[in-house]
């Protein structure tokens, strides 16, 4: 298929938002968020922005991947908590870099990385771009209730960006979705005018987590089997999963039903918590730059979130 990454880059706040200051915030504990979710602590953006972010993460994907911006045919940035409604990010990111190559957002809440490889795969294959950055950020701190104990010790913010050149790593790629409000939304909350009196007053996550839990380990696997069949392999061909870091009991749950080894599937929660786009991208720049990533190794990529949305990969990392 169409593309194989070149390069990888990421952007990660510093403050360090503990379970032991969480314990201090809301009716939690240390034991409870441990055991039901395998985070200990997640990064929030205190003085840092998104835009510095995601330039530094651009920068050292283009550095990695040895192009110029001006070689960029287009940048797709997955994000659900954009610093404005417009400009995109990806256009602040473009005119950051200085090109005027096309670029806008994409918003498929914690499934949007892979949604952007899934378009940057459509594009390659209409000969639309030699290279394309794929930027998966967020800050969900902005969206977070820190007096709601279901939401605010699951997220935290960062992510990372991706260089992807024209080539054959990819091996398989899907995205499916199955719309639904109730069970994972952050309303928009606008001014009042003439013709419309604002009723909506919460601009944060609300969210049925238990549902939010079965659909994600069903998605995991539906997304990762039928990659599977479309690329003629099994799951013992796979030599890593990068899974959606959301929840170590989701991750977990899957790795046992797809029968693979705990070194095969990737869980990293308990350090960032759920960065929703930017966890795949964050991962990929980390286990890239501390040299797990070899040249031949065959990766699952799978994700679900908001919308809901799932999607799964699977790719060759041709990368030396
Ligand atoms: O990228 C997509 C983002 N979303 C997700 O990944 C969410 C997926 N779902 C989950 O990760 C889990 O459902 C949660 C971690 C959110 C919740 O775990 P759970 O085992 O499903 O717990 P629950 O919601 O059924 O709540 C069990 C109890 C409740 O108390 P009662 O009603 O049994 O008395 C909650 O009020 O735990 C209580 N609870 C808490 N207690 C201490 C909920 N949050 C907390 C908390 N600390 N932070």
């Amino acid at each position: 298929m169409s593309f194989e990454i070149i390069g990888t880059g990421r952007g990660e706040p510093d403050f360090r938002l503990t379970n032991a200051i969480l314990e201090k915030m809301v009716d939690t504990s240390d034991e409870w968020i441990t055991q039901r979710t395998g985070i200990s602590e997640r990064r929030v953006m205190v003085d840092e922005t998104m835009r510095d972010l995601a330039l530094k993460s651009a920068r050292e994907a283009l550095k990695d991947g040895g192009i110029t911006p001006d070689q960029l045919g287009y940048i797709l940035f997955a994000t659900i908590s954009g610093e404005y409604r417009t400009p995109s990010q990806a256009s602040i990111l473009a005119m950051d870099l200085g090109v005027d190559c096309a670029a806008l957002d994409l918003n498929a809440a914690c499934t949007g990385f892979l949604y952007g490889l899934d378009m940057a795969d459509a594009l390659f294959q209409a000969n639309k771009a030699e290279y394309i950055l794929v930027v998966g950020m967020e800050i969900m701190s902005r969206y977070l209730d820190y007096t709601d104990r279901r939401t605010c010790i699951l997220f935290g913010d960062g992510g990372g960006a991706v260089l992807l050149k024209k080539g054959n790593g990819l091996k398989a790629i899907h995205a499916s979705g199955k719309g639904n409000i109730d069970v994972l939304n952050i309303p928009n909350v606008f001014p009042d005018t003439p013709w419309h009196k604002e009723t909506e007053t919460r601009n944060t996550i609300e969210m049925n987590g238990r549902e939010v839990y079965k659909f994600a380990v069903g998605a995991f696997l539906d997304e990762l089997n039928l990659c599977l069949n479309r690329a003629g392999m099994t799951a013992q061909d796979l030599d890593l999963v990068i899974p959606h870091q959301a929840n170590s009991r989701i991750i977990e749950s899957a790795r046992e039903r797809l029968g693979v080894s705990e070194e095969t599937f990737i869980n990293q929660v308990a350090d960032r918590g759920n960065t929703s786009a930017g966890s795949i991208p964050l991962l990929l720049d980390e286990l890239n730059r501390s040299g797990k990533l070899k040249k031949g190794m065959m990766l699952g990529l799978v994700a679900f979130g908001g919308g809901l949305t799932s999607a799964g990969a699977i790719l060759e990392w041709t990368k030396e």
